[in-house]
């Protein structure tokens, strides 16, 4: 089955496409193999300087997971990028920069940037408007900054929820997942702004990730830790990010790295089902860069898998924008021959290779590689090519009267970082996220009058807990890490003169009629997220029963970037709420709570019942949908399980 090439989209994209390479062949003609090089380079912030971006012509830097300048606030942010892309403007053609983030629910490396709810919660809502309305917001924000390219959409699909990226997903439906990142390609690229599109000051650059099959892998088989050296991984650069090297080894002990960037496999129909169709999607709605996977398919490496890479992705589907590796991704493939690594990626059609720390050493062996002709010159040239068109899609190659490039555009204004209606919007998507899964007697939503509120669990006052991961750090943290409100704050708005005492141990004596408890994974990124086991927590069971001990009523909420296995909590709870990572505006859960909105969200994950069940999803062998209903006994919920409750009482 082949999917019809959708290079273009529709005509205007096709002819604004041979516009850019039109405007990408008049720069290419006056570049070196050197200089073509440099564009297809894409070094970390802390590893590179504006005088190295001039002199090696570099196309790219990038600030990873917490790459905040030392003072992380807006202006900090724009000073960096901006000292950065001048640099690139002082080198012999003054090719413009791009500058890449991780903008995936809102700018969320920079201090203050309104946080939005992890797609997970997105996916749940299911509205592709709100979806696009985050993104936009999200690129207003970012390019207020200076950064002119997210990494983001995730177009995973993750068929493990032991995964630690599963919250990058909006869920276990390609349609639903294709739907969706092609609203935060519209949102980013200011696809419904009068006509500018990439052109406009607040556009961002979108990027589909990580092509292909990222959330297919094999639980046990991820190749990104060895554990038989996990003394050497205390050297790793990109674990130490992780904290201490004894944080590093109990995330081990309980799962990290056993499903991030491992093996997947099937049959042809099922990698163009599930994985392959929502590429096609965001596509169309005009992604131009695409990420590569470290994970394999089959056992080939997708930053070498010259079929899907060059004959699928460029050729079938009629990509003409360009392909990053990930994060260091080309070394992984070789780490004793970084030469070999290089030339398998770059033949197999990575364009740009994002290598953060060893990035002369990369222009210096492609170089080589062309001189032997092991890399053919015209490769480098496709690339680089590649990368000039999408910058010139975004306005960076127009050239003024003197021949300088890319007029710089006034950005939005620094102000509109975490700005009050950003905010609204975080808050109506929170609340509207929220996905309610039991509601015995229908105690919700609540009325003022049914308090006195006993609210128990740490996780009802900590605006970090509720953001999850990416959140001013790579792995996020607890804690009031960046301006926010919380559900407690929600809570207290609506009780208004009622009761609401909070007991982050739950551990006090007094009686109260309704008792909401709310609990929360610890945050992760990536691997460091991968769990052996989904079940809650022992203290969270005993935090849970003891509150049950002293209220009539018992709502329980659980912040996470997956489901998760509730054991006895289930039965304890006469409400049960997925509160899924909901972001910086917490007060939003409180909405529903309260019935100032309706629960309306569904889950797009299938719900374990046990760590037994894993994985756990609806597709058949061939992709073709085979959903785990309600009476499997592997299944606590099944996929689309969602209550709704009438508005305030
Ligand atoms: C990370 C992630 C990728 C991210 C990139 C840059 O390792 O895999 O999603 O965009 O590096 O931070």
């Amino acid at each position: 089955m082949t999917i019809p090439p959708v290079s273009g989209g529709d005509a205007s994209e096709a002819d604004a496409m041979a516009a850019a390479y039109a405007a990408a062949d008049a720069v290419l003609a006056r570049m070196t193999v050197r200089e073509r090089i440099g564009q297809m380079t894409q070094a970390e912030k802390g590893s590179v300087t504006p005088d190295e971006v001039a002199a090696y012509a570099l196309g790219s830097v990038l600030s990873g997971g917490g790459g905040a300048p030392d003072v992380n606030d807006a202006a900090h942010w724009r000073a960096m990028i901006d000292a950065f892309d001048a640099g690139a403007r002082r080198s012999r053609l003054g090719v413009p920069l791009l500058y890449g983030v991780d903008a995936v629910h809102g700018h969320n490396n920079l201090h203050g940037a309104v946080i939005f709810p992890h797609n997970v919660g997105l996916g749940a809502v299911d509205d592709e408007d709100l979806t696009e309305r985050v993104a936009r917001a999200t690129a207003v924000e970012t390019a207020a900054t200076g950064a002119r390219w997210s990494f983001a959409p995730a177009l995973s699909l993750p068929l493990d929820v032991r995964w630690g990226r599963t919250y990058e997903g909006f869920g276990q439906d390609p349609d639903l997942v294709g739907r969706h990142g092609a609203a935060v390609v519209r949102g980013l690229q200011a696809a419904s702004e009068d006509g500018r599109g990439l052109r406009d000051a607040s556009a961002v650059l979108a990027c589909a990730k990580h092509y292909l099959a990222d959330g297919g892998t094999r639980f046990g088989s991820s190749m990104r830790v060895d554990r038989d050296q996990l003394d050497a991984a205390a050297d790793d650069p990109t674990l130490a990010n992780a904290g201490s090297h004894e944080a590093f080894l109990e995330e081990m002990a309980r799962g990290a790295w056993t499903l991030d960037q491992g093996m997947a496999e099937g049959s042809d129909a099922l990698l163009r089902r599930v994985f392959l169709a929502p590429y096609r999607a965001a596509l169309d709605a005009g992604a131009l860069t695409v990420m590569a996977s470290y994970g394999a398919w089959n056992g080939v490496r997708m930053h070498a898998n010259r079929a899907l890479l060059q004959d699928v992705l460029k050729g079938e589907l009629g990509f003409t924008g360009f392909v990053v590796s990930d994060w260091d991704g080309v070394a992984q493939l070789d780490p004793e021959d970084p030469r070999r690594a290089v030339a398998a990626a770059v033949n197999a059609g990575v364009d740009m290779v994002m290598v953060p720390f060893a990035w002369r050493a990369f222009q210096d062996d492609l170089a080589a590689l062309v001189e032997t002709g092991e890399v053919p010159e015209g490769r480098v040239t496709d690339a680089a090519r590649r990368i000039l068109a999408v910058k010139a899609r975004m306005g960076l190659l127009d050239a003024d009267d003197e021949g300088s490039l890319g007029a710089a555009v006034a950005p939005p204004p620094l102000d509109a970082v975490g700005q009050e209606d950003h905010r609204t919007l975080a808050r109506e998507a929170a609340g509207r996220s929220q996905t309610l899964l039991a509601n015995h007697g229908d105690l919700l939503p609540l009325a003022p009058s049914d308090g006195p509120f006993l609210v128990a669990g740490r996780a009802a006052d900590d605006v970090g807990l509720q953001c999850g991961g990416w959140t001013i750090s790579w792995m996020g943290a607890a804690g009031p890490i960046t301006p926010g409100s919380t559900l407690l704050d929600g809570l207290r708005e609506h009780a208004q003169d009622a009761w609401v005492r909070h007991e982050p141990d739950g551990d006090g004596a007094e009686r109260a009629p309704v008792g909401v408890v709310v609990l929360a994974e610890p945050p992760y990124a990536e691997g460091m997220g991968d769990r052996t086991s989904l079940a809650l927590p022992d203290a969270d069971v005993a935090l849970v029963e003891r509150v049950r001990a002293r209220v009539d009523r018992l709502v329980v909420i659980v912040f996470s970037g997956r489901p998760l296995v509730l054991g006895p909590v289930r039965d304890l709870a006469d409400a049960l709420v997925a509160g899924w990572l909901p972001g910086s505006e917490g007060a939003g859960v409180a909405d529903p709570l309260f019935g100032a909105r309706r629960y309306e969200a569904r889950l797009r994950y299938v719900w374990p019942a046990s760590d037994e069940a894993l994985p756990l999803h609806p597709f058949g062998g061939d992709g073709e949908p085979d959903p785990p209903g309600a009476d499997d006994p592997r299944v606590a919920w099944p996929l689309l399980h969602g209550l709704t409750t009438p508005s305030a009482r």
